[in-house]
């Protein structure tokens, strides 16, 4: 059986696949040339990223599609229940990149919380002419222990914040309309675990409590932080977006840095991508990163081997 990987695959997951007996093609083919390529080399599974789109058109036009695989969470790029509708299976690994996303949500949140931002684009500027302004101007720094950071969205990513903010000595609490409470089990290098119980807030509870909110739910329709949402929270919180560009008002968001109830924001995602707005990109209080929370190699590695482990079992 042949499986194209169009966006990339791991060479652990191409290995488990090929041990199985799968003929895996790892060619990036043009959007454009992908019925024809899927056709000519009788492709049974087709795996994607975020990259290549898999919609209606392409899957008629491609009948020996028995498979589509989608390495990582957001299915936006595949028409699933139309593929599902012709009997062919859709799969993706939900859980494989969480603990990345979690990581790349401290990264924001140290930073944020010393500056480092913002000490960043100004070093290599004034560094060797002004290295004791900066260093006043960065000098009010906190530590992130024994703050509150709140959890919008307590699903696969949240719990993974969840757990590493509590190993760093955080006090958690979230809201999830879905998961009323739940048990969060943490290992430690030793072997030890320790398991904390949680129940989900209310959502105007956090919004109060919180010194710092990370945003972990799916896109919506509508905002799930705006004007109102910013209005209710403690003076001086901290913000990460590493869920999705749109449940955060951007315009909202710079008003709020502006006038100090917000005191920095760690972005991963944005309204616009992927051109993000300009005045997001060049504010002095944002920390950005071009959505990578899911780019690890660990990630990348766990995501082939998930993939591999299902087509195994569904087409073997
Ligand atoms: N930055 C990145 O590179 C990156 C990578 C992977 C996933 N993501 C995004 O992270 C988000 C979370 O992913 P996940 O794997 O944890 O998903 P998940 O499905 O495991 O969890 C999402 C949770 O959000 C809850 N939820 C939905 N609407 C809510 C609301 N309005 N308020 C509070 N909770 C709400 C759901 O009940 C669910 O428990 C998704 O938007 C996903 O697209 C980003």
């Amino acid at each position: 059986m042949k499986i194209l990987a169009n966006d990339g695959i791991s060479q652990n997951g191409i290995a488990a696949l090929e041990n199985a007996g799968f003929d895996v093609l790892t060619t990036t083919v043009a959007q454009e040339q992908l019925a024809n390529y899927i056709n000519d080399k009788k492709v049974d599974a087709l795996l994607v990223r975020s990259a290549t789109k898999v919609r209606k058109e392409l899957i008629d036009a491609c009948p020996t599609l028995k498979l589509i695989g989608r390495g990582g969470v957001g299915m936006d790029n595949i028409d699933v229940d139309y593929a599902k509708a012709k009997d062919i299976h859709v799969i993706n690994t939900p859980a494989a990149s969480s603990e990345s996303v979690a990581e790349l949500v401290f990264a924001h949140l140290f930073g944020g919380a010393r500056f480092l931002y913002d000490a960043n684009r100004n070093m290599p500027l004034e560094g060797d002419s002004n290295f004791k302004g900066l260093k006043k101007s960065y000098s009010k720094g906190t530590e992130l222990r024994g703050k509150t950071l709140g959890i919008l969205g307590f699903g696969n990513i949240g719990q993974a914040t969840a757990k590493l903010a509590i190993g760093v000595g955080m006090n958690v609490i979230y809201f999830d309309p879905e998961v009323k409470e739940t048990n969060i089990d943490l290992s430690f290098f030793d072997g030890q675990k320790m398991t904390f119980d949680l129940k989900s807030s209310k959502k105007s509870d956090l919004l109060e409590k919180a010194d710092y909110i990370s945003l972990h739910i799916p896109g919506q329709d509508n905002y799930v932080l705006g004007k109102t949402e910013f209005a209710q929270m403690k003076k001086g919180v901290g913000i990460v977006n590493a869920a999705r560009g749109g449940v955060l008002d951007e315009v909202a968001l710079i008003e709020a840095l502006e006038n100090g109830s917000v005191s920095f924001a760690g972005l991963d995602v944005y309204e616009s991508e992927p051109s993000p707005e300009i005045k997001i990109l060049m504010h002095s209080s944002i920390s950005l990163s071009p959505h990578i929370g899911a780019a690890t190699l660990e990630a990348q590695e766990r995501i082939g081997l998930e993939l591999a482990e299902q087509i195994i079992s569904l087409l073997k």
